[in-house]
């Protein structure tokens, strides 16, 4: 049988309910800056997780589906849309009177092969294709419309050097898909922002691609009202300094950023990734997962630091920023726990395992008050 000393059985049982009532919010110590998000698992929005459920409700203002607004999910085979779980989203939103955000209409994972095939498993073309587009940001937006407040529209569509990634979209319809995505979701509700999210956009190539996809759309009249800057970091990268300059160079664009997917891993490296390509897998090797039982306390130390670091450059960039979301809400929850390897015990968010603030809490939450960004 396990045993537990007296303090880990309190820690334990203090996890296990509600969200200590006393404690400072992230959404009330950064509410002049920006809004503070989560993404959340249909566990918590259903508040099956009432731990959690709790926790987001004492600490965040603006929400973000982690799967259950993906095309896989909302519109599974043709003609077949279920929004079971995408109202419970939102009426869990509304309810809180949190700001509520769509994710995401066009990417190239979690979308089913179906979208661009025929019958015969061969290819659509470009009119069947716009047309599929068409019908699901029309029938998705649409039912959420006046009530979603933002989608990220396009997730994802450039390579690592700034070009185009070769997608099923831009081989099928052209590189006219973006703007065209973005003009459904516009016509399916006017009032909505519009965004385009990414990852490791702060890297020079990537981020000069996507100025320039920026700077196309709005030659078009495209409605972008922010970039997405996905921000699944590292303890080494992205430096502030180049978080820094990536957020200069967006706001000369004239849109805003939202940081949209925040987690920072502890975890060593599989390979030389910086990005969040959720396909990468790689195998379990012990020494990939060091802290199984625990973080040594160096390390929590240096991941508190990290997180001022980066929040540092957000604040310092308050006027450009409307949102820093987080991808999960507790380490236990996190998607890094299996991925790119299964079955990691990994330490990214502000919450710990039992739902408890972590040092990096506090870092944070220190910086508001010392007026960092002055
Ligand atoms: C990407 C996607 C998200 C999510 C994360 C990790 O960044 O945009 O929807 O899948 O990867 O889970």
């Amino acid at each position: 049988m396990q045993r537990f000393s007296g303090l880990a059985v309190l820690s334990l049982a203090a996890g296990l309910i509600a969200a200590a009532p006393d404690q400072p919010s992230l959404k009330d110590a950064f509410h002049d800056s920006f809004r503070i998000g989560a993404a959340l698992n249909a566990a918590i929005f259903t508040e099956e997780d009432a731990r959690d459920a709790a926790l987001v409700k004492q600490q965040f203002n603006s929400i973000t589906p982690e799967n259950v607004l993906k095309w896989e999910r909302v519109h599974p085979r043709p003609g077949v849309y279920d929004f079971d779980l995408a109202d419970r989203y939102v009426a869990f939103g509304e309810k809180n009177r949190m700001q509520i955000i769509g994710h995401t209409l066009v990417w190239h994972n979690q979308t089913p092969r179906w979208v661009f095939e025929d019958e015969k498993g061969n290819p659509v073309d470009r009119e069947t294709l716009l047309n599929r587009m068409r019908d699901h940001i029309h029938t998705v937006v649409g039912r959420y419309k006046g009530r979603i407040f933002g989608w990220d529209v396009v997730n994802e569509a450039l390579n690592e050097d700034g070009t185009l990634r070769q997608s099923p979209w831009l081989k099928i319809i052209g590189e006219d898909y973006i703007a065209k995505a973005f003009e459904f979701a516009h016509e399916a509700d006017p009032k909505a922002e519009l965004y385009y999210n990414d990852y490791s956009i702060e890297n020079e190539a990537k981020r000069k691609g996507t100025i320039a996809l920026i700077r196309r759309l709005q030659a078009e009249n495209v409605p972008v009202a922010a970039i997405g800057i996905q921000g699944h970091d590292h303890m080494d990268w992205p430096s502030a300094e180049l978080e820094d300059a990536a957020l200069t160079d967006f706001a000369k664009l004239g849109v805003k950023v939202n940081i949209t997917e925040l987690d920072i891993d502890v975890l060593p490296r599989t390979t030389g990734q910086q990005g969040a390509e959720v396909t990468l897998h790689a195998e379990a090797r012990s020494e990939l997962n060091p802290y199984p039982d625990g973080l040594p306390d160096a390390v929590q130390e240096a991941l508190a630091k990290r997180y001022a670091s980066l929040f540092s450059v957000f604040l310092r960039h308050r006027g450009l920023i409307t949102r820093v979301t987080f991808w999960g809400v507790t380490d236990a929850g996190s998607w890094l726990n299996n991925w790119p390897v299964n079955g990691r015990t990994s330490y990214p968010l502000l919450f710990d395992r039992n739902a408890r603030p972590k040092p990096a809490f506090g870092a944070v939450l220190e910086l508001v008050k010392q007026g960092a960004s002055n």
